[in-house]
């Protein structure tokens, strides 16, 4: 990413305003979640989600949650007119930061076993295939669970 659009990008809690955008998203990019996940995130102590922002525009979230240990990453999504920019990479990084100071050890996540941009995405930060969950989508994909130590 050029400085330019570095300097205008952010990464910032998501706030109860910003979810018709990540809604937005979502749908744009046909991996809705349901509105309750992320307005459990902004009500619970245990679940973390974060926005990144370019030129005021949201781009993308994480969501996680923490216990005790382990971080339990539940997804990334980055708009498809913005990947490959390190959008992604740097939300992934500012969870992790995050899960870091708040004590945890492990990074853990669940990922379809056919979606391969996202397997290299986390491979590319240190992620290791842990375990294969079969059927773990609608019983039809297999899930990989995957690991990093933060
Ligand atoms: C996975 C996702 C979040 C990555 O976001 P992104 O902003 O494009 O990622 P980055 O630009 O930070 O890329 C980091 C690395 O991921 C890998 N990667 C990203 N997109 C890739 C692609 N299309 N093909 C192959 N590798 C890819 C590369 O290793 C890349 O590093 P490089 O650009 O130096 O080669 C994005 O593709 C996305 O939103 N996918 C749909 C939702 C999803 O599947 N989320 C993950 C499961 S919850």
């Amino acid at each position: 990413m050029n400085n330019k659009l570095l300097k205008k990008f952010s990464i910032q809690p998501l706030r109860f305003q910003d979810v018709m955008a990540i809604l937005k998203i979502d749908h744009k990019n046909h991996s809705q979640w349901p509105l309750r996940y992320y307005i459990k995130s902004l009500t619970s102590p245990h679940f973390y989600s974060y926005i990144a922002r370019m030129n005021d525009i949201t781009v993308g979230s994480m969501l996680f949650r923490i216990s005790i240990h382990d971080m339990h990453i539940d997804r990334i999504i980055v708009d498809l007119s913005f990947r490959r920019k390190g959008i992604g990479g740097r939300l992934l990084k500012n969870g992790l930061f995050i899960a870091q100071k708040k004590n945890a050890i492990n990074s853990f996540l669940i990922v379809s076993a056919q979606n391969k941009i996202a397997i290299n995405f986390y491979t590319k930060y240190g992620f290791q295939i842990d375990a294969i969950e079969p059927g773990y989508y609608s019983g039809k994909d297999d899930g990989l669970r995957m690991k990093r130590l933060i």
